[in-house]
């Protein structure tokens, strides 16, 4: 097995000046690079100085208990009560050392990188031979190996601070994509993101000549919170190249041929790792053309588990690889894990409880997790007057913010629109530990802001 890595792609990235303007749009929720919509963005800034302008009420219509007193003042350059353990103020990754204040700058109007996102780049759950996403990723490993006669190079330690034109121009994401936008993705400045998908990679790849190549890694995407939902997953990445003489004679056109190829060897895929019914969706994605989604039949419902396509001819002509046709796919690792372990939620994969942990190891597909004890949740809503200026990921990177881990899900429970024509919206939060029966007194200690 070899793995490369890239020393020069995060000092690169790293390197980028600040410019002052900030790409200014909002977004409900990232929708899987889909075309951008219609409607104009919404402008915001995510380090406003209040983003959430008025509290409506203390959920006295509300069943909540007790409500946040006002995220009016929790901004993140106010220290309030954590109870999360401290930040490691530097990573590495690949042989680049990464330190918090390369990537967490709360003082800078272009950063929207908070510190319980820096805490998570540099654990590489994916490079842990015991942990599920490791168990995981070896296993599809030795399905390209197997099939492949190990040609497939891979890379599992690419530094996840990229460039913007590496997100998303090399990849042909239009400029007004609703993905570019501050809401949706974490921006370390304006030229530098934290990747929100592993195809950041594929045209540096491309140009460095490889025609086979598998890139792990996590990938980060500001988000609703809820059980399949978390802001830092992970992905794998496959492309394929072919040189002419792989098509000719085969009686297809290339794109027809790479097509093929591709559902072949995802298929094969998909059998490789379960059982399962499944089947092939059209979709679109900017980098490739056609475009699908494989999607399985689990727990009585169609879930898509990856999406690929045959690669724009525009990213290989400018990578290199003019007369040569490609296919590409993404897959969410944690999405199959949780099929393959039986793990019905995102957050344990950060766990580092051994009840947790130990049920996993080496070489071990399919393990069925064994829950334990499960700890009541607490819920609490809250309730706001909303405007332009807020946007549910926006509540949500405030309230992980203040409660990290705990927080199982933000909901939109309710909807209000008065006469004058202002909107009220209320969320329910569940908090939940893993290892402990939360208090109310706790939660609610925590949601007091220190200027109230
Ligand atoms: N990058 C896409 C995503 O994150 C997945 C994908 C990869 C689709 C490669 C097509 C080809 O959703």
């Amino acid at each position: 097995m070899y793995i490369a890595t890239s020393r020069t792609t995060c000092a690169r990235a790293l390197l980028l000046s600040i410019r002052n303007t900030i790409p200014m749009a909002a977004s409900p929720l990232f929708s899987h690079l889909k075309p951008p919509s219609s409607s104009s963005p919404l402008p915001h800034r995510i380090h406003g100085p209040k983003p959430f302008p008025q509290v409506l009420s203390s959920s006295s219509s509300y069943s909540g208990r007790s409500p946040f007193s006002s995220l009016a003042s929790v901004s993140s350059s106010k220290p309030h009560k954590r109870i999360k353990p401290p930040v490691a103020a530097l990573h590495e990754i690949g042989g680049v050392k990464i330190a918090k204040d390369d990537v967490v700058r709360e003082s800078d109007p272009t950063n929207n990188v908070p510190d319980n996102i820096f805490s998570k780049i540099g654990l590489q759950l994916h490079r842990r031979d015991n942990h599920p996403l490791g168990i995981l990723k070896n296993a599809i490993y030795d399905y390209f190996d197997a099939s492949y006669s190990s040609k497939f190079v891979k890379f599992d330690d690419l530094c996840p601070i990229v460039s913007v034109q590496q997100n998303f121009d090399e990849v042909l994401v239009p400029t007004d994509h609703i993905s570019r936008s501050y809401n949706d993705t974490y921006y370390v400045n304006t030229d530098t993101v934290l990747r929100c998908h592993t195809s950041a990679h594929q045209a540096e790849l491309l140009r460095e000549g490889h025609s086979y190549f598998l890139v792990t890694g996590d990938v980060y995407r500001r988000d609703s919170i809820d059980s399949t939902h978390c802001p830092v997953f992970h992905q794998m990445e496959g492309v394929r190249v072919f040189a002419p003489d792989e098509w000719k004679g085969s009686g297809t056109d290339a794109a027809s041929y790479a097509a093929m190829d591709l559902k072949k060897c995802l298929e094969g895929l998909a059998r490789h790792l379960f059982a399962v019914e499944m089947r092939w969706v059209d979709t679109y994605f900017p980098f490739t053309n056609p475009s699908f989604e494989l999607e399985i039949y689990f727990q009585e419902k169609w879930m898509e588990v990856l999406g690929c396509g045959v690669t724009e001819q525009e990213i290989l002509d400018r990578n290199g690889r003019k007369d040569c046709v490609a296919w590409a796919f993404g897959l969410g690792l944690e999405r199959l894990a949780m099929v393959l372990f039986d793990i019905p939620d995102i957050r344990p994969f950060w766990s580092t409880d051994q009840r947790f942990t130990s049920q996993f190891s080496e070489g071990k597909l399919g393990v069925k997790f064994k829950q334990f004890s499960k700890f009541p949740p607490c819920y609490k809503d809250i309730s706001f007057w909303i405007s332009d200026s807020i946007t549910e990921n926006n509540l949500c990177e405030v309230v992980r913010g203040i409660a990290g881990d705990l927080v199982e899900e933000v909901k939109l429970i309710d909807n209000f629109t008065n006469k004058k024509g202002m909107t009220s919206h209320c969320y329910r939060i569940a908090f939940r530990s893993m290892e402990r029966s939360l208090t109310d007194e706790e939660i609610n200690e925590m949601q007091v802001v220190e200027d109230l």
